[in-house]
């Protein structure tokens, strides 16, 4: 006899089954923005940054770091992608919407929800960078322990994580689990309903 189904969505069966270990809870991830926060303010008294946030993965981390600083900041968007809708990064980075600001003079800060190979920071590296901003620096929630050394500097790094496929706060998996407050290591699905 088939067992009943246990849970109703994807984000009950994460929040609810021991199969998907939390790396981060939601009080870690908030007790670490806000020291990233305080951190960027004091990097920044004084100053206007522009806060480019990188769709879609980091709108939950963008929108809870920027509450938690003392100083003003402009936001602005890219929308790129390089993984779609698989666990592995397709090696080409695509430009999905540019930005509307100009950057020329301006201090700015590109935010990332995770550096994995290092493929789309380069990208975003070479294209802010064209634009001649006055200063330029990177921030992003997680970065993966062994390309903890990039291409370029990350220069506010939440947590250096394992190289194991996460999902949560902004990270999806197939678009979805976007919405989980806290942060999971997500094991491969061969198929619906397998472990
Ligand atoms: C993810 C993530 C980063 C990028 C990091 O984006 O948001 O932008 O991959 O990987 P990399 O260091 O190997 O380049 P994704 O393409 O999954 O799009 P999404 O943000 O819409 O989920």
């Amino acid at each position: 006899m088939t067992e009943p189904k246990a849970y109703s969505s994807l984000k009950q069966e994460v929040e609810l089954s021991g199969r998907y270990r939390l790396l981060l809870p939601e009080e870690e991830i908030r007790r670490r923005i806000r020291e990233m926060a305080g951190e960027i303010s004091r990097d920044y008294a004084g100053r206007c940054p522009v806060f480019i946030g990188v769709l879609n993965g980091s709108f939950i981390f963008l929108a809870d770091l920027i509450r938690e600083l003392s100083i003003d900041c402009e936001v602005d968007f890219f929308k790129i992608s390089s993984y779609g809708d698989a666990m592995q990064s397709s090696g080409k980075v695509k430009l999905k919407k540019d930005i509307d600001c100009h950057l020329e003079g301006r201090d700015v800060i590109v935010v990332e929800d995770i550096v994995d190979s290092g493929l789309s920071v380069r990208y975003l590296d070479e294209r802010v960078r064209a634009m001649r901003p006055k200063s330029l620096k990177f921030a992003s929630l997680l970065v993966k322990w062994d390309n903890a050394q990039p291409n370029r500097k990350i220069d506010y790094v939440g947590f250096a994580i394992p190289k194991e496929f996460v999902v949560g706060y902004g990270l999806d998996y197939m678009q979805k689990l976007r919405n989980l407050k806290g942060i999971y290591v997500m094991q491969e699905r061969t198929e619906e309903g397998s472990e």
